[in-house]
């Protein structure tokens, strides 16, 4: 059976840079509440002329291509993880599919929040393991911005959420070769309703109407307090279970790349790890929270600034909306 390796990463966030000053100016917040409770100092939020969910992981899929030396023809199949999709349906994999000039292969849409790219990256796991595919791109992007309630009532979300993208290609290799040791996926539904966006949903009378459009169900609902108390327990529980089913410690691990949900999120799981900080690998600081977005934005990120070498072992962790969290543990 073949293993899938990472050969390519690449990420795009929008040029417009919101720092916690800016958000100042249209609601009751500060720079040091921002900073204390979730490590934040600026964020990236779209241009509605310019970015669309699936042109910015469009952007994102073209440099990890060019990074993997693979021609754009070389994909056999498309992942694409949104909870914040440009269309109701179809999802954007199709989007950015038309966008690549790739009408005709498989294309899908995993929505799974936080969790999401690691989601895609197990069903891409699969597929090449079972030899249907040979190169895969998975993608994880979003634009949470528009989403977010921009008044003061909404401000515990508004200062986290925002927008990127960034993309992995995926190869079938030898199992000596490394790749992908392992995914682990959980969810509990029981907590759906903990963080979503409810409307505009289906099962309603009517979909879209003026009152639905002013009331609070149209924005992003969070309970902050209730996702932050499981987000700690699972992350470390997550990643206990990608060690143990590797035969490995935690000192094996060369950087775990958490989803970037609030600094004191990560910074809680690394010293439950007993981990340093060269072997943790943040950037909330500047891109702030870009759910799906997150995980692909920093590896990207980290490899760029050669935190990622061959044969290393590189450890993915994430936790959100559904609940739904998951790890995928990588040699590189
Ligand atoms: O991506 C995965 C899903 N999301 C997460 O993982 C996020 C998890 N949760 C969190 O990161 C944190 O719960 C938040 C950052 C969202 C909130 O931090 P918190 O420490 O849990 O604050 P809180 O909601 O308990 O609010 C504390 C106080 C409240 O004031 P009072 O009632 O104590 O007077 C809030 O009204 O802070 C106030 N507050 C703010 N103040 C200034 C809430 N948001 C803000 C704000 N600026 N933006």
């Amino acid at each position: 059976m073949k293993s899938s390796r990472i050969i390519g990463l690449g990420h795009y966030v929008p040029e417009n840079i919101i720092k916690n000053k800016d958000l100042e100016a249209i609601m009751d917040t500060n720079d040091a509440w921002i900073v204390e409770r979730t490590g934040i100092h600026e964020r990236r939020w779209f241009n509605p002329d310019k970015d669309t969910v699936a042109n910015m992981a469009t952007r994102a899929a073209k440099i990890a291509m060019e990074r993997a030396k693979i021609k754009v023809s070389e994909i056999d199949f498309i992942v694409f993880a949104t909870i914040t999709p440009d269309y109701f349906f179809p999802g954007s994999g199709v989007l950015m599919q038309r966008e690549l000039g790739l009408q005709g292969i498989g294309a899908i849409d995993i929505r799974n929040a936080c969790s999401g790219f690691i989601y895609g990256l197990s069903v891409a796991d699969q597929f090449i393991k079972t030899g249907m595919y040979k190169t895969i791109l998975v993608v994880g992007a979003e634009i949470q911005s528009s989403a977010v309630d921009k008044s003061t009532e909404g401000r515990s979300s508004a200062v986290i959420f925002a927008d990127g993208a960034g993309a992995a290609i995926l190869r079938a290799c030898d199992p000596a070769e490394g790749g992908i040791l392992s995914t682990h996926l959980h969810a509990d539904g029981d907590f759906a309703e903990e963080l979503y966006v409810r409307d505009p949903g289906s099962s309603r009378k009517v979909r879209l109407s003026e009152e639905l459009i002013k009331g609070p169900t149209f924005n992003l609902t969070m309970n902050g307090n209730a996702v932050f108390k499981h987000a700690v327990v699972r992350f470390s529980e997550v990643i206990g279970e990608a060690l143990a089913a590797n035969n490995m410690k935690a000192e094996d691990i060369d950087l775990l790349v958490p989803h970037q949900a609030n600094l004191r999120i990560s910074n809680y799981v690394q010293k439950q790890m007993n981990m340093p900080d060269e072997k943790v690998f943040n950037n909330i600081m500047y891109y702030g929270n870009t759910t799906a977005a997150s995980i692909p934005i920093a590896l990207s990120e980290a490899w760029e600034k050669g935190k990622i070498n061959e044969g290393d072992i590189i450890c993915l962790a994430a936790f959100g909306s559904g609940f739904t969290w998951a790890s995928a543990l990588i040699k590189w």
